[in-house]
């Protein structure tokens, strides 16, 4: 049968929820347990089990690989809120604040080798194609986050380096997720790589979306702190397409603020912002999410499952388009 979103999430959920964590040492358990809780959209997991469900009946076989994708989100959502110096994820403080930056570190390292003990139990004849690919993208997801942060120190980043950039942290993860969900459904490596090209498309638009809710969002719905990319110095889209469009006297004076490490911060927030809102950058952001979601969705036109199997990965994909969190 063909499971629809809440369904899929109430499975995905309950089996997270399910999932046996030792209790001692609790000092490495309860923060692993705190950041495995309910909070997250769980995106990674819906892909996995919605591409499966597009080539096959029963979801029971994806969700082990579906819940190792989503602990290895986590994991990294741990050590990057050490290296983004964030105090806040999802509303709480994260691992690193309340816990420290040790318990984050280990914690977070033994959800990577949980991510593997949960692997173990797909079918043997599908894991060594399972593996390629998770081993493939997790490495890309420390490239990713490694030009993050040496991108920090840069004056300016082009714009086909920063897509690049997001292309590795954040769209190998959703893509591997997908493709791993269709290997498990059974589909062809055609298909699994069609649907592998669906997600790269949905991921930058995801990340794009990221950095746009980061600046304009609201810590309330987003339940992260906002402007910690401008006080950390990030390179985003915003900062990437408005250094891009500037004329001399305006770059350098978004350079100069960007690297000013003694203001403020709500003036070096507020002052970075007027900049973006002058040159219409925000607009300019929205139109690449949308144009990077059309493009998922024409990737989608391209894998030979009927349509009406394909449909929830497509109402993924427009709702992510409009999301606030
Ligand atoms: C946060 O991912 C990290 C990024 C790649 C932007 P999500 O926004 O999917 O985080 P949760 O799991 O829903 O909290
Ligand atoms: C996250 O990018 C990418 C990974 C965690 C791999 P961000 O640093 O933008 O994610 P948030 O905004 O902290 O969730
Ligand atoms: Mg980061
Ligand atoms: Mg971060
Ligand atoms: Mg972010």
């Amino acid at each position: 049968m063909m499971y629809d979103k809440e369904q899929l999430s109430a499975r995905i959920e309950a089996y997270m929820q399910a999932l046996p964590f030792p209790q001692e040492p609790d000092t490495l358990y309860e923060p692993i347990v705190y950041s495995l809780e309910r909070g997250g959209k769980r995106l990674r997991p819906l892909l996995a089990a919605m591409a499966c469900n597009v080539f096959r009946d029963t979801i029971d076989e994806v969700l082990p690989c579906a819940a190792a994708v989503e602990v290895f989100h986590n994991f990294t959502l741990l050590h990057d809120d050490i290296m983004d110096n964030a105090a806040v994820r999802r509303g709480k403080p994260s691992v690193q604040r309340k816990w420290g930056v040790n318990s984050a570190i280990l914690s977070g390292d033994a959800m990577l080798i949980y991510a593997y003990r949960l692997l173990e139990q797909a079918d043997t004849a599908l894991l060594p194609q399972i593996l390629r690919i998770f081993n493939d993208i997790s490495l890309k997801v420390c490239e990713g986050q490694q030009y993050d942060m040496d991108f920090e120190s840069l004056e300016h980043v082009p714009m086909e380096s920063y897509l690049r950039m997001i292309e590795l942290k954040t769209a190998v993860l959703l893509a591997g997720a997908t493709a791993i969900g269709a290997v498990v459904g059974g589909a062809s490596v055609e298909d699994r790589r069609r649907l592998y090209a669906f997600a790269i498309q949905l991921g930058m638009a995801f990340q794009i979306r990221d950095d746009i809710l980061d600046s304009y969002g609201t810590e309330e719905t987003l339940g992260k702190k906002i402007g910690g990319d401008i006080l950390e110095g990030k390179k985003t889209f915003l900062t990437t397409a408005a250094m891009e469009t500037a004329d001399e006297d305006t770059r350098h004076k978004l350079a100069g603020l960007m690297h000013n490490k003694a203001m403020i911060p709500d003036d070096k927030i507020a002052r970075v912002l007027a900049i973006y809102d002058r040159l219409g950058i925000r607009e300019r952001a929205e139109q690449a999410v949308a144009d990077y979601t059309a493009a998922a969705l024409e990737a989608l036109d391209g894998v030979s499952a009927p349509e009406e199997r394909k449909a929830q990965l497509r109402s993924l994909a427009a709702a992510l388009n409009r999301r606030m969190h």
